[in-house]
C-alpha cells in the first residue's frame, strides 16, 4: 500500500480547501518613517519603495494603506536634533507625537502603534542613557517612561519598546497606569536578536550606534531557551503582544513561544530580510511576489498572529490578484 498525500494537491480546489495557514491583510503592520520639514516623500535607498515622509504629506500613504485594508501601522521617526540624553523623544511636540497627532486626524480607526526606543534621538546611537561606555539600563527605563507617555497623550493606541532593556515592561505599564492612560496597549519587542539584519533600517533610521555594538541588550542568536525567558517576564510584566525579531531566521523562535504564551505573537519582517528580497528581484534572480508571499506565509505557519513587515502594502496588492 502506498500512502497517497498527493490526492490532496491534486487541484487548486482542493489545495484551497485543506491549506492549514493562510495570510490576510489583516494580519499586516505596515512601518512608516516620519521626517521633520515640509513637502518631504524620500525614498529610502536601502529600502526601495519605502519613504520618509514629512507631517504635511502623511495623508497620501494613510489613506493608502487605509484603502488596502490593512489595520495597523508602526511609527518610527527622526528628530532634527539629537543629544546624549535623548531628550528630542519625549517632547510633547516631537516628530513621532506630531505624526500620531496627525494620523488620528486622517483615519479614525486606524490602529497606531509607536516604537519607544532612544536610538534614533541619542548622538551616540545607543538604545539608553550612557554612563562612561555602557548603557545604564534603570536610568534608562526612566526615559522610555517618559517617552511612552508621552506618545500615548498624543494618541498612540499601542506603544512597542524596541530598546530591550531589563524591566521595560513592568515600568512602562506602571508608569501609564499612574497617567491615567490604562488602556494604552503594550508590544513588547521581547525576545529581539541581535542582528546583522537591521542594516537597512539603521540606514532609513539614522540609528547606527556610534561605537561598539548592541550586544550587551539586544539578544545572542545561539539562544533560543533565552527567548523564552524574556518572552515570560514581559508577559508578566504585563506586555499584551510579544514579539519576535527578526522573523525570517528565527521561526524556530517563534514556533517556541507559540507552544507556551497565550498572548498574540508579533513577527518582524526586518530591513534586512525585505531588501534581500528586493535586491535578489531586482536581478532577475527570484520572483519577488512569490518569494515574499511565501516568506510572509511561513511566518503565519510558525505562529505568528500579526506580522510587521515593509511588504504590507504590495503583499495585500498580490493577496489580491490571486
Ligand atoms: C530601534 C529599532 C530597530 C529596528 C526596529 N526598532 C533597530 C535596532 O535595534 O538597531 C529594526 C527594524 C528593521 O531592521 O526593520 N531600536
Amino acid at each position: 500500500m502506498i500512502n497517497r498525500g498527493r490526492r490532496l494537491r491534486a487541484n487548486t480546489a482542493i489545495r484551497d480547501l485543506v491549506r492549514e495557514n493562510a495570510l490576510t491583510s489583516k494580519d499586516l503592520i505596515f512601518p512608516i518613517f516620519v521626517v521633520e520639514g515640509e513637502n518631504i516623500k524620500e525614498e529610502i535607498s536601502s529600502m526601495k519603495g519605502n519613504f520618509h515622509w514629512s507631517i504635511d504629506r502623511l495623508d497620501e500613504i494613510i489613506k493608502e494603506v487605509v484603502d488596502l485594508g490593512i489595520r495597523g501601522i508602526i511609527l518610527f521617526g527622526l528628530p532634527e536634533a539629537k543629544d546624549e540624553c535623548g531628550t528630542e523623544s519625549y517632547n510633547d511636540d516631537g516628530i513621532v507625537q506630531k505624526a500620531i497627532r496627525k494620523v488620528r486626524e486622517i483615519s479614525s480607526d486606524l490602529y497606531i502603534i509607536a516604537d519607544v526606543c532612544m536610538c534614533q534621538y541619542t548622538s551616540h546611537g545607543h538604545c539608553g542613557i550612557l554612563k562612561g561606555n555602557e548603557v545604564d539600563n534603570d536610568s534608562t527605563l526612566e526615559v522610555l517612561g517618559k517617552i511612552s507617555v508621552s506618545y500615548a497623550k498624543a494618541g498612540a493606541h499601542m506603544v512597542a519598546p524596541s530598546d530591550m532593556m531589563d524591566g521595560r515592561i513592568g515600568y512602562i505599564r506602571e508608569t501609564l497606569d499612574k497617567n491615567n492612560y490604562k488602556d494604552v496597549a503594550i508590544m513588547s519587542y521581547a525576545a529581539k536578536y541581535s542582528s546583522a539584519f537591521y542594516g537597512p533600517f539603521r540606514e532609513a533610521a539614522h540609528s547606527a550606534p556610534q561605537f561598539g555594538d548592541r550586544k550587551t541588550y539586544q539578544m545572542d542568536a545561539g539562544n533560543s531557551n533565552e527567548a523564552l525567558k524574556e518572552i515570560k517576564w514581559d508577559i508578566e510584566e504585563g506586555a499584551d503582544i510579544i514579539m519576535v525579531k527578526p522573523a525570517m531566521s528565527y521561526l524556530d523562535i517563534i514556533a517556541r513561544a507559540k507552544e507556551i504564551v497565550d498572548v498574540p505573537i508579533c513577527a518582524y519582517n526586518v530591513s534586512g530580510e525585505f531588501a534581500m528580497v528586493k535586491s535578489a528581484a531586482s536581478l532577475g534572480l527570484i520572483d519577488e511576489k512569490a518569494v515574499a508571499l511565501e516568506m510572509l506565509l511561513s511566518m503565519k505557519r510558525a505562529g505568528a498572529d500579526i506580522i510587521i513587515t515593509y511588504f504590507a502594502l504590495d503583499a495585500v496588492r498580490w493577496l489580491r490578484e490571486e
